[in-house]
């Protein structure tokens, strides 16, 4: 399960291979907005690889509709992992790390120095007993050294704080060149020992190595390993700014610094990037990441709120997780706005959400503008709560330290919509002897005249006409 593999599985349409020479500087611009991952094959350097549902579901050996229940269903297994000795990704152990030796590019025009974004992080939280994992950019400040940003809430952070109140550095290891699930599993914020995860997700155990500089365990198919340690002073270094997520760029903020102690990998290594913000977020890493994510969550958490969802889907353009669509087949009145309950309360990133019948394709921004047009009263199917926690990187928020959320209730007393008639039903002699079997429609009258115009069956009306009525749903019925 390593990125090169996956790299080489991708067909055409999904993978950019560049042969030629590219210099660093030229790799943002390839990447951005590319629908398709790319690998710049001389500098050995990956990019956009998650920043697709497709790419998502490919690795998952499922289909982009099929990805979140996939996920799900790998989210039920144990998860096994077996320490290894000897392990691909320390093939070579340089024997003068540097981080300015590997191929990491200026990302955004006002980034404050080129970042390695493509990075999953593994720590130990000492307390719990259990492998943390997570992904966090760092920022270049040296051969050595590097800016980690850890001002949102995370584990990572928990765990990073109480190592400081010890007076004591934290053993880090960052993976860069993992397969898509690896990142997957990285993002998801569940309990638990967060190596055994990956397994779970994988499918089949994992196999760990030790480091060569600290204890910490990795997998041991990864490309590169950086092994090093947040240092004991806690937040004290400049980092930033950063082209985040949402589309904007974050501030200055003052972060912890990581220093470089080894680096190991393959021999034939793919080093990664990861997209992350630009105009068109729904084609980033990040914000398919986020999206699997947040549908992870939301699901969870509307088992228990209603009965009856039978699909989720985070927008990837709202940064995967701003905008979630949830497709619910209610049961009584009242269940669209638990839904919306729930879903508020589950995530931080959701602000709003959308939720929908059953006969309305939520992956479908067409049929979704058309449920917002169609079924929603403003006065009556919107609900707004305010005082949430937020992201304080959504600039929407004007500094206001909480935020609002809003859901739509677009669902209906089911209706069928007009779709172009399907000629089903049985047999019948005439028109008048299919009115005695019941009431039927005008296309069940076609069927039961094996009909293949219309016009007759209008005709054969007609001459009834003094015996005939329609029913309230539109069927003529004999009198
Ligand atoms: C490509 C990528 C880069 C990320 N970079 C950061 C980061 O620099 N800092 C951060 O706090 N979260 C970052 N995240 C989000 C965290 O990885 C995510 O919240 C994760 O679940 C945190 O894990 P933890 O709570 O187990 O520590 C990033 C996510 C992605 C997909």
């Amino acid at each position: 399960m390593r990125l090169r593999e996956f790299l080489e599985g991708l067909g055409q349409d999904e993978l950019h291979k560049i042969e030629g020479q590219v210099e660093l500087a030229d790799v943002a611009v390839a990447l951005e907005g590319n629908a398709k991952a790319v690998w710049f094959e001389r500098l050995s350097l990956a990019g956009n690889v998650a920043g697709s549902r497709s790419r998502l579901a490919h690795a998952f050996r499922t289909t982009p509709r099929g990805l979140l229940q996939e996920v799900l269903a790998r989210l039920k297994n144990k998860g096994e992992v077996v320490e290894v000795q000897k392990a691909p990704a320390q093939e070579v152990v340089e024997k003068d790390p540097d981080l300015t030796a590997l191929p990491v590019h200026l990302q955004h025009g006002f980034d404050g120095a080129p970042y390695i974004s493509a990075s999953v992080d593994f720590t130990r939280d000492e307390e719990r007993g259990v492998t943390n994992v997570g992904m966090r950019r760092l920022m270049l400040r040296g051969r050595r050294e590097a800016g980690i940003d850890l001002n949102a809430p995370s584990d990572l952070r928990a765990i990073y704080q109480s190592a400081v109140k010890r007076k004591q550095r934290l053993p880090i290891a960052f993976v860069v060149g993992s397969h898509p699930i690896d990142q997957v599993a990285a993002t998801m914020r569940l309990p638990g020992d967060e190596l055994a995860l990956i397994a779970a997700l994988r499918g089949e155990p994992l196999q760990v190595v030790k480091c060569v500089s600290n204890d910490l365990r990795v997998p041991a198919d990864a490309e590169y390993v950086l092994e090093g340690y947040l240092d004991e002073r806690g937040y004290v270094e400049p980092e930033g700014p950063y082209g985040e997520f949402l589309g904007y760029y974050g501030t200055l903020k003052t972060n912890p610094v990581f220093h470089l102690t080894a680096v190991t990998h393959r021999r034939d290594a793919v080093f990664q990037t990861s997209t992350i913000s630009g105009k068109t977020l729904a084609r980033t890493d990040t914000a398919q990441l986020n999206a699997i994510r947040a549908e992870v969550g939301v699901w969870r958490a509307l088992e228990t709120a209603v009965r009856g969802t039978t699909a989720v889907y985070a927008s990837p353009a709202s940064g995967g997780a701003f905008n979630v669509r949830v497709q619910l087949a209610t049961r009584a009145f009242g269940d669209a706005r638990n839904a919306i309950a729930a879903v508020f309360g589950c995530l931080v990133n959701v602000k709003h959400v959308f939720v929908v019948d059953p006969d309305v394709d939520i992956w479908s921004d067409e049929q979704m503008e058309w449920a917002l047009a169609t079924r929603f009263q403003a006065d009556r199917d919107l609900v707004v709560q305010s005082g949430f926690r937020a992201i304080p990187l959504d600039p929407s928020l004007r500094s206001s330290q909480t935020g609002a959320k809003a859901g739509f209730d677009l669902t209906m007393q089911r209706m069928p919509t007009p779709l172009p008639p399907a000629y089903e039903g049985r047999r019948f002699d005439s028109v008048e002897a299919a009115l005695r079997d019941g009431p039927k429609h005008f296309v069940e009258l076609m069927a039961a005249r094996a009909s293949r115009d219309g016009r007759e069956i209008v005709r054969e009306l007609e001459a009834l006409r003094p015996r005939l009525a329609r029913d309230p749903d539109g069927r003529y019925v004999l009198k």
